[in-house]
């Protein structure tokens, strides 16, 4: 099965995914992850993107499409994959199709712009196995510490307001598009994003099945 998860930042992209992963034998390609593990090892890659990251933009078409053939050509992508983060542009898209042909679905991630602020400002990523929580609807057992891995929690340098709200922006202007995009090639499951996780997941398995 092929997956892709569109959504604005802080849609949940990254918490449907993991759910998502916990049904389906797919294989993991997360855009956003894979940029930051290049900027944590601060090879030339990740210099190149790390201020455009932390402000809020995108990485340029061309670069990001480049990572993401790479990355689908491996063995573990044969039998499917969820690509979280990818596409965010048309430009994105058009080169998707050609790298894999047909997909099953394309999940949107509906969210009003209010609440995905708070849900980014308060967002809590594990540092060692990439769980999120919530400092306010989804707290972790021990504070500061991930509930999962026991490793500490820390707070990604774009979850601010300032660079939030760029991200926003980029979101409408470059990635709303993929929304008619996908429904004319009858791929798209359109989720209320704003019910809670379960609720969520559940209406995705179902859209999933409807296709
Ligand atoms: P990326 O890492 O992909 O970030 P993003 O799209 O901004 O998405 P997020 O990871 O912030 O949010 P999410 O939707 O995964 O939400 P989450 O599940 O964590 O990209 C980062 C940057 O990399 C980009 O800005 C860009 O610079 C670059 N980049 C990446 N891909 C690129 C591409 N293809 N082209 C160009 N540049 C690219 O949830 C958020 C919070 O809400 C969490 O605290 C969570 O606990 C909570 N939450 C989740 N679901 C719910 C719910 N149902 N109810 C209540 N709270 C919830
Ligand atoms: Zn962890």
């Amino acid at each position: 099965m092929k997956l892709v998860l569109i959504g604005a930042p802080g849609a949940g992209k990254g918490t449907q995914a993991r759910k998502l992963l916990q049904k389906y034998s797919l294989a993991y390609i997360a855009t956003g992850d894979m940029l930051r593990e290049e900027v944590a090892q601060k090879t030339d890659l990740g210099r190149q993107v790390e201020e455009i990251m932390h402000a809020g933009g995108l990485v340029s078409d061309h670069l990001i499409i480049q990572i993401v053939d790479h990355r689908i050509q491996k063995d573990d992508c044969k039998e499917g994959f969820i690509l979280d983060g990818f596409p965010r542009t048309v430009v994105q898209a058009q080169e998707l199709d050609k790298l894999v042909g047909t997909l099953d679905a394309a999940i949107y991630l509906q969210v009003e712009d209010a609440v995905l602020l708070e849900r980014l400002c308060g967002r809590q990523t594990c540092s060692h196995c990439g769980a999120t929580y919530h400092q306010i609807t989804l707290p972790s057992k021990v504070s500061g510490i991930c509930d999962e891995c026991g490793h500490a929690l820390m707070q990604r340098k774009d979850d601010t307001m300032e660079a939030g709200a760029v991200r926003l922006a980029t979101f409408h202007s470059q990635s709303a598009p993929l929304e008619d995009y996908y429904r004319e090639k009858n791929h798209l499951v359109t989720v209320n994003g704003l019910q809670d996780a379960d609720a969520v997941f559940q209406d995705i398995c179902q859209g999933i099945e409807r296709l």
